[in-house]
């Protein structure tokens, strides 16, 4: 199925107030199958149709990226079993679902420190980034095994050797070379930061990333999100008066 490229109600907004790039805290899984009665695995997978949801919103609100936390760097505190489970929902979802994002001209990255990950898991995450790396339309990142911390770190590494290498002195080392280290530095700033679950934290998720974004949270467990609460968090960043360090317009 071809994602629509055009949603009616995008003409009832403006456009250029709309937000590009759109950061989700996915929480609320396992609360949500706990009051079914169920595992947590079972939440799990519920989560991901409303991945599916949100990425079809994106594509039909032509937001330039979508970023999820799919799996943090404290994850791996979780049971083994969960773990497992999680680990062969990614696989299961870049085995199934790449062919569809392709199709849609969607542009997966995955960002985060795969290299913990099954060599396996390397090799379809390599596969499904070269596939979709020509595609034009939304760019859907997956933060799997990322920490904000870990990515700020990661970039002073690459830092680091440029000055050891001599391509960069000490002094030469200000935000915008940081910024060029960081994950997603090429796509448009993070706009909006929606967490569900109920929480008011951010949680290691993008720290630089986030300076200037807007905070949407919702009582709403991630299986349970869907259009409407979708909306109403842009509905919510758009009428939001974005400053950017500059004084109110009264
Ligand atoms: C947080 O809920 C959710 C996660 C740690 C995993 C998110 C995974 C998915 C939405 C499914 C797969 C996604 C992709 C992109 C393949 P929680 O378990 O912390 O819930 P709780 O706070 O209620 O315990």
């Amino acid at each position: 199925m071809i994602l629509s490229q055009r949603n009616q109600d995008l003409s009832t907004f403006s456009s250029n107030l709309l937000p590009r790039h759109v950061a989700i805290i996915m929480d609320g899984n396992g609360r949500w199958a706990r009051r079914r009665g169920k595992l947590r695995i079972v939440g799990h997978q519920a989560g991901f149709n409303a991945v599916r949801r949100a990425v079809h919103f994106a594509v039909n609100y032509r937001f330039d990226a979508l970023t999820l936390y799919a799996f943090s760097s404290e994850n791996w505190k979780r049971p083994d079993k969960e773990i497992d489970s999680l680990m062969q929902l990614f696989s299961h979802a870049l085995n199934n679902e790449i062919d569809v994002l392709h199709k849609n001209n969607i542009k997966l990255r995955i960002i985060g420190d795969i290299n913990r990950f099954s060599g396996e898991l390397q090799k379809n995450i390599h596969r499904s980034e070269k596939l979709t790396s020509n595609n034009s339309g939304l760019t859907l990142n997956i933060a799997a095994n990322y920490g904000g911390r870990w990515d700020i770190i990661q970039g002073v590494k690459q830092l680091a050797t440029q000055v050891q290498q001599g391509i960069l002195t000490p002094n030469q080392i200000d935000e915008d070379a940081l910024c060029k280290c960081i994950c997603m530095h090429e796509l448009a700033p993070v706009d909006l930061v929606i967490r569900t679950g109920g929480e008011h934290r951010i949680s290691n998720f993008l720290l630089w990333q986030i300076a200037y974004a807007e905070l949407f949270f919702t009582d709403v467990l991630w299986p349970d999100f869907n259009d409407v609460i979708f909306k109403r968090a842009v509905n919510t960043f758009m009428k939001r008066e974005r400053r950017f360090g500059n004084s109110a317009s009264i």
